[in-house]
């Protein structure tokens, strides 16, 4: 699979792979478990996937782990998430710095408990030099609340004659997004079997090409994010232009 995904010097491995981890609870429920095992079992899909991202050449990788919308979720499943996640991220910032994987976070952070927040810094300050991929968590993210946080800081960058209304455009709004520090996703991964973006990075994703898959993710493997990679691959991506132009 890897030699195929090599081979193809014409469609190159996507720069950014984002991905919505959906189906734990499913996954636990399928088997008589309870959600939280869905979520430990996720947790190790996580580290595998990272591995491979970094292992095929993909430079970014976000990783939707937890949405505004998760924290109207029964507080019990809230805070074995917060857990899981902290306890992940403390666990594996040794091997990220072995592998050279630089850790990045985005969404409103300041709602996480504090605990978390300050683990969760710590292991970003601690592999800030790593130069190889970057593993981006979304944490209590969603797309709109980015967008209108974005919004705010123009007007009032607007309101004290920093910024003209005209100097307002794709470049500028992008500066102000969490995610000013990465490309546009250029692949976006659903596990789970629902077809849908659920505010996540809804104004990056513009030119992304999508992939949806039945698979829960705790099932999902190294094996079928290549298969994902390789559907990319095989992709026109037009940008807006004509099939033409692009060849040329
Ligand atoms: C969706 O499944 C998954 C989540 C809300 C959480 C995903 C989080 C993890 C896998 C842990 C991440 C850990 C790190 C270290 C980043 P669901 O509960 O919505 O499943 P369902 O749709 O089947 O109910």
């Amino acid at each position: 699979m890897e030699k195929v995904i090599k081979e193809k010097s014409t469609n190159p491995i996507p720069v950014h792979v984002a991905i919505i981890m959906d189906g734990n609870g499913r996954w636990a429920k399928s088997r008589g478990l309870d959600r939280s095992e869905g979520h430990v079992k996720g947790v190790e899909t996580v580290r595998t996937i990272t591995e491979t991202a970094a292992e095929i050449g993909v430079k970014y990788l976000t990783l939707y782990a937890f949405s505004t919308e998760n924290w109207n979720r029964p507080s019990e499943e809230v805070m074995l998430l917060m857990k899981l996640i902290v306890k992940a991220i403390k666990k594996e910032t040794p091997d990220l710095i072995r592998n050279n994987v630089r850790l990045k976070a985005i969404g409103d952070l300041d709602r996480l408990p504090v605990e978390s927040r300050e683990s969760l810094h710590e292991s970003i300050r601690a592999t800030s030099e790593c130069t190889g991929l970057t593993l981006c968590l979304a944490l209590s993210y969603s797309s709109r609340w980015e967008i209108t946080e974005a919004c705010r800081k123009l007007a009032a960058l607007s309101k004290d004659r920093k910024l003209t209304p005209q100097e307002i455009n794709d470049s500028t709004f992008e500066a102000h997004l969490n995610t000013n520090f990465m490309p546009d996703p250029d692949l976006l991964i659903r596990t789970g079997g629902d077809r849908r973006v659920s505010n996540f990075l809804l104004w990056q994703l513009a030119y992304a090409e999508l992939y949806f898959t039945p698979i829960f993710w705790p099932d999902f493997t190294a094996d079928h994010f290549k298969e994902a990679i390789k559907e990319f691959q095989s992709r026109e991506r037009r940008f807006g232009l004509t099939s033409e132009q692009i060849t040329q």
